[in-house]
């Protein structure tokens, strides 16, 4: 089958279509026909050759797709060959086929089309189990995501503040920081010309930070928070090592996580695609919340689209199709 190879750890142009051996579907698992897959800054750190795949997860780039169901393995139950479906995944997206653990598989929103649901899993399975499963925002508390105009962020805001939340966040640009406002968030900070600090200290301190710099922002997340705020850290873009003032977090009775989807045991993975299906495509059939989508390019432009996304300049999601 053809899928995207990596010819060495480097730039976009180590990328390449090429030929490799078609995946079979283990015991537990569904073979997908891929229409379209996503990228996601895993990808980039993966083709540069610091972020491996988990052991057992395919070498091919790409961690969420959609298409039709080709085969189910054995043992497979409530799917038919034929679905249509989108899906999380530890590898293997960026190829005409991909098998996936039936509980990573999830049924394409009402409303949506295939190249459209290809944009969802990774960001909707991040956001869910990370600011709702693991940090409990509810209705009226303050929520604080940075980088509120990129693939997570558009995520996270719409969902946030479609759930109830008062939305703060930060963007790079004043182009950036108007889309976000249109995305539903209250506040939007520049995060070059502004001290997200000041604002949320002024508002009363994040009850929930979903933070993607990691050691840059560590000390100024903390002061950020409220008292018994959450920060989920799920990136590292500004570093990993950084210092934390115990003596604030414990001040303000506030925790710190750190979380990654991509290695979580299978049962958990499953989980939060239940999580998802329940909670996020009911709001996605509905309208209210969307796939934010910068470019949509053929697979054979994916060095374009990892190019782009290192670039900086979009918003929202880069989808690639088969
Ligand atoms: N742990 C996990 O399971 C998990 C899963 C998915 C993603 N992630 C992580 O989540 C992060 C976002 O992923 P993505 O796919 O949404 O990538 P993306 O679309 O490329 O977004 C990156 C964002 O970083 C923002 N940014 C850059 N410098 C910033 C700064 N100084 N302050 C605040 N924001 C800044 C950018 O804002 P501007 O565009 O406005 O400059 C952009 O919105 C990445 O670090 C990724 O590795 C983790």
């Amino acid at each position: 089958m053809r899928a995207v190879l990596t010819t060495a750890a480097g730039g976009p142009e180590v990328l390449s279509i090429g030929e490799v051996d078609d995946p079979r579907p283990g015991a537990g698992e569904v073979l997908v026909d891929v229409v379209a897959t996503a990228v996601n800054r895993a990808d980039t750190l993966q083709r540069m050759g610091v972020y491996p795949p988990p052991p057992g997860a395919s070498d091919v780039i790409g961690l969420e797709c959609s298409g039709r169901i080709a085969e189910l393995g054995e043992g497979v139950e409530g799917w038919n060959v034929g679905d249509e479906v989108c899906a999380l995944l530890a590898g293997g997206g960026y190829a005409e086929r991909v098998a996936v653990p039936v509980g990573q598989v999830m049924p394409v929103p009402a409303g949506l089309s295939l190249v459209e649901a290809a944009a969802l899993p990774e960001v909707a399975t991040t956001v869910w189990s990370n600011v709702f499963m693991t940090a409990h925002l509810t209705k009226g508390e303050r929520f604080l995501v940075h980088g509120g105009a990129g693939g997570i962020g558009t995520m996270a805001i719409q969902l946030a503040s479609h759930l109830g939340a008062e939305v703060f966040t930060t963007a790079g640009s004043r182009e950036k920081l108007d889309f976000c406002l249109s995305l539903g968030a209250t506040r939007a900070i520049s995060y070059r010309d502004e001290d997200f600090v000041e604002v949320l200290e002024g508002a009363g301190g994040a009850d929930v930070i979903l933070d993607n710099m990691g050691a840059k922002y560590l000390p100024r997340n903390v002061s950020a928070l409220a008292t018994g705020g959450r920060l989920v850290i799920i990136g590292m873009q500004g570093g990993a090592k950084g210092e934390l003032d115990i003596n604030a977090l414990l001040r303000k009775r506030a925790s710190v996580t750190a979380t990654s989807l991509r290695a979580r045991p299978l049962a958990e993975k499953a989980a939060i695609c239940c999580g998802v299906v329940e909670n996020v495509w009911p709001l996605v059939a509905s309208g209210a919340v969307r796939p934010i989508v910068e470019a949509t390019m053929p697979l054979e432009d994916v060095a374009r689209a990892h190019a782009a996304m290192e670039a900086g300049g979009h918003a929202g999601k880069f989808v690639l199709t088969l």
